[in-house]
Formats: structure tokens, sequence, C-alpha cells
């Protein structure tokens, strides 16, 4: 299976923003953040599979920290490698920039999620209680990139 990863495109938008809603629900990001996203991720990327999307992932820069902002990968295609193709690709732009470290929150109900990073290399550095719209806690996880 052959995967391709480019820039995101604002015709992209309204395919992720439904991608979205159906994997993260309540806590879906909307067009209209995507847009803002879109305008503010120094790092926003899509993988593609046969013309089809089917993952991304977007990042900003904090401080000289880069902050993980979503990724995602449709159901049918994960286990696949694309998710971790996308956190290589962010992973590698991070250090050939300069920056310090990668950050993010994740959910303390996605246990496949926090191995997924684990595997990667992140390791827990703080925890946000009641983050989620459902009152669910959130790990802050981060990467040292020096
Ligand atoms: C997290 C996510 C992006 C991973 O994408 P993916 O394409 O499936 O990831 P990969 O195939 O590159 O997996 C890499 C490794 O992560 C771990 N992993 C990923 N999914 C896992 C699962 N369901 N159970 C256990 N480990 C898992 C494994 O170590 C895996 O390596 P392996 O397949 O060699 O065992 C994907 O599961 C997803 O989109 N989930 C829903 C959205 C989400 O939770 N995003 C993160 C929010 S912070």
């Amino acid at each position: 299976m052959e995967c391709i990863v480019r820039d995101v495109s604002p015709t992209d938008l309204s395919y992720i923003s439904e991608l979205e809603r159906n994997i993260f629900g309540s806590d879906a990001y909307s067009i209209h953040y995507l847009y803002y996203l879109y305008n503010s991720c120094i790092f926003f990327k899509v993988a593609l599979v046969e013309d089809s999307l089917v993952g991304y992932i977007a990042a900003k820069a904090e401080n000289n920290k880069l902050h993980l902002i979503t990724i995602a990968v449709a159901s049918k295609y994960r286990r696949r490698g694309i998710g971790g193709c996308l956190l290589k690709l962010l992973i590698d732009f991070g250090r050939f920039g300069g920056f310090n470290s990668i950050f993010l929150e994740v959910s303390v109900n996605r246990p496949y999620a926090i191995r997924f990073y684990r595997k990667y290399g992140f390791k827990v550095v703080g925890y946000i209680r009641h983050y989620y719209s459902d009152g669910s806690d959130a790990l802050i996880m981060e990467l040292p990139l020096k």
C-alpha cells in the first residue's frame, strides 16, 4: 500500500472536518477552527492512499517547542504505519528546525494513542483534570529533541 504525504490545502479541510467528527465526536475541531489551524500551524500535512485523504497531522510553533494539535488516521487504515510516518516527519521537522521539544495533550481514555506516542519516545510530563468536554482528563506528553 503506497501512502503519499503532502502539505494540506484548503480543499482538504471539509474532509478533515468529517474525519474529526467521526473520530473525536464532541471534541472534534469545527471547520472554522480547521481554517484557523490552516493559517496558524507551522506543520500541517495530509496522508493519501490512492488519492483518498486517510490521515492528517497539525502542529503549531510555541516558544521554541512544537505543539502537536491533532493527528488522526481513518479507522480502516490504522496499524499500517501511516500515523507513525506522519509523526516521524514532524519529529524530523522539529529536529531540523532547531525546536527544543514536541508536546501534546492526550486523553487518559485513549491508551492506544498513549502507546503510540510512547513508541516514538514521548514521556508523560503533566496532567490536566477535566480537559475534554466529557470531563475526562488529559496527559501532557513531551519528546525532547535536543
Ligand atoms: C493514534 C493513531 C494516529 C495511530 O495511527 P496508526 O496509523 O494506526 O499508527 P501506526 O500504524 O503508525 O502505529 C505505530 C505504533 O503505535 C502503537 N499503536 C497504534 N495503534 C495502536 C493500538 N490500537 N493498540 C496498540 N498499539 C497501537 C503500536 O506500537 C504501533 O506499532 P505496531 O503496529 O508496530 O505495533 C490512530 O490510532 C488514530 O487516528 N487514532 C484516533 C485519533 C487519536 O486518538 N489521535 C491521537 C489523539 S491525541
